[in-house]
This record gives C-alpha cells, structure tokens and sequence, in this order.
C-alpha cells in the first residue's frame, strides 16, 4: 500500500439542498487534511460512482433527517448495495455520517445510527464526531462546534423556511471538523497497514 492521499466519498442525499452545503464542508474538511474528495449525491449514483465508492478509503454518508429517520433516497440506495455487503465489498473502509433536520432535535439520532448500522453491516470502522457537547453550559451559545452535541456523527438543524446559504455556520464548521477528522483516521490507519503489511 502507498504513500498516497487518502480517497474519500461523500454518500449523500438533499432533498432541497440544505444538506448539500453540510457535504461541502465535510469535503473542504477532508481534503484540507490532505484527501482526495469526491461528492456523490445518491439518487443518481453512475457506473463510475459505483466504482469509486467501491475503491475508496472512506465513504461518510450523509442524509437529509426525513420522518425521523434517512431519507427514502438514501435508504434506495442503502438497499442497492445489498450484494456489496454479502460479498464484502466496503470491508474495513472507514465511515462516518452526519444529517440535517429541521427541528433542532427532529429525531435525527435515528437517522445517525441507521447510518452507523448501514456501515456496520458493510463491516466498516464507523468514526464519531470527536467534540464534546456544546451550547450546553450558562458560558456556551448556539456558535459553539457541535452546538446541538452529538457524539456519534454530525448533526445539524436548519429552519425549514430557510434558504440553503442559511445553514447555521456552526453546523457547517462541525461538519468541516467531522470531513477533517475522517480524513486523518483515514491517513492513520493506512499508515498502520503500511507497517503490518511490511511486518
Ligand atoms: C418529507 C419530509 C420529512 C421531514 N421530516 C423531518 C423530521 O422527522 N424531523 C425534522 O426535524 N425535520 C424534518 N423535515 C425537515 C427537513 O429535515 C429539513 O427541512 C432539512 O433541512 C431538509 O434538508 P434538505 O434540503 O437537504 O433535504 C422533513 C422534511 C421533509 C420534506
């Protein structure tokens, strides 16, 4: 195994294009840690999609939080890949997710362990956010990282009567820190191949 930039995919649905601005921070997070980035929207994944997921170091999956749960976009495309997951095709790549909804809350921890329980049945290392909780003292505000503290993934809330350039910045960095944080995970473990499979 080289010495190369780390391949990462970001598998991911927007609705309405909220969502969409949460995967390009997670992108700029990533390849500001050195990986090479592709975005791929998953209603529409082509051959060649298929094909970079399939030899990518890290898929991050990331969906719009609908009924409380992944959007049905996203869960279509989860079930596509039900032979990829028999025959062991995403095997030890690295995962991660994060998801959007409009109430701050909106049950969108569903939405983050369907995510972790999709990686986990393609046996994927899952990564978890890695901030504390923020906005969750008297000294804290809603421009804290990881303002609505989750643990296992990203998890954003946007108005629903906004716009998409309205997504809360601080959703937006968090997101940016959870693309960096994949991406050097992504780096070490390679890292770690290198010497076992030297040893
Ligand atoms: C069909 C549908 C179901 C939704 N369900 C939820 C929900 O369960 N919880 C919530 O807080 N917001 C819910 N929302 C709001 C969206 O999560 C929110 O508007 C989000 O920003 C949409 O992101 P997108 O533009 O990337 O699709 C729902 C929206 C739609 C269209």
């Amino acid at each position: 195994m080289s010495n190369r930039p780390s391949q990462i995919c970001i598998a991911y649905h927007s609705g309405f294009g909220h969502t969409t601005r949460l995967a390009d921070a997670v992108a700029a997070g990533a390849r500001s840690a050195g990986a090479d980035v592709q975005l791929i929207p998953v209603e529409s994944v082509t051959d060649e999609q298929w094909h970079t997921l399939d030899t990518a170091d890290a898929i991050i999956f990331g969906t719009a939080t609908y009924m409380g749960n992944v959007a049905a976009a996203f869960q279509a495309f989860a079930e596509k890949t039900g032979r990829r997951c028999v025959e062991g095709t995403w095997r030890d790549k690295v995962a991660a997710g994060f998801t959007n909804s409009g109430a701050k809350a909106g049950d969108k921890q569903s939405t983050l362990i369907s995510l972790a329980v999709f990686a986990a049945q393609h046996h994927m290392h899952w990564v978890n956010l890695g901030l504390p909780p923020g906005w969750n003292s008297s000294a804290g505000s809603d421009a804290d990282l990881n303002r609505l503290g989750f643990w296992l993934g990203a998890g954003a809330s946007t108005d629903v009567d906004a716009d998409p350039d309205q997504v809360h910045p601080s959703d937006v960095e968090t997101c940016r820190h959870l693309g960096a944080r994949v991406a050097a995970v992504t780096a070490q473990l390679h890292a770690g191949r290198r010497v076992t499979e030297a040893a």
